[in-house]
C-alpha cells in the first residue's frame, strides 16, 4: 500500500520505517529542514537502537522516501498518518494546532478517490471528529475519506521491537471501509506474528491511549508512594513491591520507584487526560495525585541529598545520566534536568555525563561541566547522583570511581546499583525507598 507519514518524530519515523519494512511504499513528510537533511542522508535525527540501519535498508530498497511536500505525499498515498506533536498548553490541555494544520493541508491536497486519514498522535477523545470536520470544510475536490484512530504504544529505546511485535494493534474505525484498509496495512504483522487486533469505535481508541498511559503512570506513582513510606519507616520498597507485584492481577512491571517518570508522553498525556475529565465534569483527583507523587519523587531525592551534604552551596556534585530513561537521547521532562536546576540554584558546581543526551543538554545549560566519561564526573565530586540507569553505569569500576571522588557518596535515583558491593568498597550508598 502507499502510505504518507506526516511528522517524522519518534512516533512518525518509527511508524514509517516499520511500515516500509513490512513492504509498503512510504513517504515521510516533515517541515523541519534540518531533520529532513539528515534523513535524506539515511541518518536518524534521534537515537533509537536499530533505526538507522532500517532507514538505510528500506530507503535503498526504494520503499522509503523523505520529503517536505505534503501535497504530493497525500495525493500519492492511500493512507495518511498524522504523527505531529501534540504539546501541552500551559493549563495541560493538548495543543492540537499542528494536527489541525495538517488536517487543513491534507484537505487541500485531496483530489479524488478514497483515502484513510489516521490519527496516530496521542489526542483527546473526539479529536478524530474534529479532523473529519476540518477536512470536510477545507477540501476543494470531491474525495471520499475516513478518519481512523490508531494509537501507538511504543516505548522509546525499544520502539522497533514494540512496533514489530506489538502487544496489540488498536484500530478505531467507524466505517467498514476504513477498517478493511487498516487491516490490510497491518496484515503482515497480524498474519506473521499474530499481533492481537482490537477493532473499536474511533472514540474508544482515543480513550484507550490516554487510559493506558494514565494507568502506567499510576503504577509508577504507587511505587513511589510506597517508597516514600518505606523511607519513613525504614522498610525496603523493593521487597514490598516485588511481593505485591507477584500477584498476576497487579504485575511486577512499572512498579520501580525512583526519581519519577519523564519523557514526552506520560507527563503530557496525563495532564491532557486530567483536562478531559475536568471538561466532562468528572473529578480528576486520581490523576492529580499521580502528578503530585511524581513531583515529590525527585524533590524528596534532592532533599535527602541536601540532608546528607548539609550545605550544597559550593559543593561539587556529579550527575550520571541525563535522558529521561536509558537507550534514548530524549531529555523531554527528564527528572535529571529538574535535579540539576535545583542543585544549581542551591549553589552546587555540577559535572555531568550521559552516553547519548549530552548534545541536547549542552543547548540548555552553559554553567555545568560536561565530562567525557563517568570517571571524569567522579573526579573531585563530593557526591555522585545517578539519574538514568544506563547499562554502562552498572558495570563501572567503582574502586576507580572512589579513588577519584572527594568523598565517596552515591545517590542512586533508580536503584540500579548494588548497595552491598558499594558499601563493601567504602561508599555511603543511598537509594530510593530503602
Ligand atoms: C508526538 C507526540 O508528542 C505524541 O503524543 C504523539 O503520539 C506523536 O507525536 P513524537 O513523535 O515524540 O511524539 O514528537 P516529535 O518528536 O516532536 O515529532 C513531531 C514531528 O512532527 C517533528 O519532527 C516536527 O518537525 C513535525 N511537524 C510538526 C511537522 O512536520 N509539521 C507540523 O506542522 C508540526
Ligand atoms: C511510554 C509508554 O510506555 C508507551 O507505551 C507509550 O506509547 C509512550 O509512553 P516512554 O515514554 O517511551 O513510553 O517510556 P517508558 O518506558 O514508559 O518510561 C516512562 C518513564 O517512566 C521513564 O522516565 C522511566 O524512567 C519511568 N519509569 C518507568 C519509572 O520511574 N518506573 C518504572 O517502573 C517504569
Amino acid at each position: 500500500m502507499k502510505v504518507a507519514i506526516i511528522g517524522t518524530g519518534y512516533v512518525g519515523l518509527t511508524t514509517g520505517v516499520c511500515l516500509a519494512d513490512l513492504g509498503h511504499q512510504v513517504v515521510c513528510v516533515d517541515n523541519d529542514p534540518a531533520k529532513l537533511a539528515l534523513l535524506q542522508q539515511h541518518r536518524a535525527p534521534i537515537f533509537e537502537p536499530g533505526i538507522e540501519a532500517l532507514i538505510a535498508k528500506n530507503a535503498e530498497a526504494g520503499r522509503l522516501t523523505f520529503s517536505a511536500e505534503i501535497v504530493p505525499a497525500v495525493r500519492q498515498s492511500d493512507v495518511i498518518f498524522i504523527c505531529v506533536n501534540t504539546p501541552p498548553k500551559a493549563d495541560g490541555t493538548a495543543d492540537l494546532k499542528y494536527v489541525e494544520q495538517v488536517a487543513r493541508e491534507t484537505a487541500k491536497a485531496l483530489n479524488g478517490g478514497y483515502k484513510v486519514i489516521v490519527d496516530k498522535s496521542t489526542v483527546p477523545v473526539t479529536t478524530a471528529e474534529k479532523v473529519r470536520e476540518t477536512i470536510e470544510r477545507y477540501k476543494t475536490e470531491h474525495t471520499t475519506f475516513d478518519v481512523v484512530s490508531n494509537p501507538e504504544f511504543l516505548r522509546e529505546g525499544s520502539a522497533l521491537h514494540d512496533t514489530f511485535e506489538p502487544d496489540r494493534i488498536v484500530i478505531g474505525a467507524d466505517s467498514e471501509r476504513g477498517k478493511r484498509v487498516m487491516l490490510e496495512l497491518y496484515r503482515p504483522l497480524i498474519e506473521k506474528i499474530h499481533a492481537p487486533v482490537k477493532i473499536v469505535s474511533v472514540r474508544s481508541a482515543e480513550l484507550i491511549k490516554h487510559g493506558a498511559n494514565t494507568f502506567l503512570a499510576a503504577k509508577i506513582s504507587f511505587a513511589n508512594l510506597i517508597a516514600e513510606l518505606c523511607e519513613h519507616s525504614q522498610a525496603d520498597s523493593r521487597e514490598v513491591l516485588e511481593a505485591i507485584g507477584i500477584d498476576p492481577r497487579i504485575g511486577r512491571q512499572f512498579l520501580s520507584p525512583g526519581i519519577g517518570f519523564g519523557g514526552s508522553c506520560f507527563p503530557k498525556d496525563i495532564a491532557a487526560f486530567k483536562k478531559t475529565l475536568e471538561t466532562a465534569g468528572i473529578d480528576p483527583a486520581f490523576v492529580r495525585a499521580i502528578e503530585q507523587i511524581n513531583d515529590r519523587a525527585w524533590r524528596r531525592f534532592v532533599s535527602r541529598l541536601e540532608q546528607e551534604l548539609w550545605v550544597i552551596d559550593g559543593k561539587t556534585i556529579g550527575v550520571l545520566g541525563l535522558s529521561f530513561k536509558p537507550n534514548t537521547d530524549d531529555i523531554r521532562n527528564a527528572p535529571a534536568l529538574k535535579i540539576i536546576e535545583k542543585l544549581k540554584a542551591d549553589g552546587a558546581r555540577l559535572k555531568v555525563y550521559d552516553p547519548q543526551a549530552m548534545g541536547k543538554v549542552k543547548q540548555l545549560f552553559t554553567d555545568v561541566e560536561y565530562c567525557h566519561d563517568p570517571y571524569q564526573v567522579a573526579k573531585g565530586s563530593q557526591a555522585l547522583v545517578l539519574c538514568t540507569e544506563w547499562e554502562e553505569f552498572k558495570t563501572l569500576d567503582f574502586k576507580k570511581i572512589k579513588a577519584q571522588m572527594a568523598t565517596p557518596l552515591i545517590f542512586d535515583g533508580r536503584n540500579a546499583l548494588n548497595p552491598a558491593e558499594l558499601t563493601a568498597l567504602g561508599f555511603r550508598y543511598v537509594g530510593v525507598g530503602r
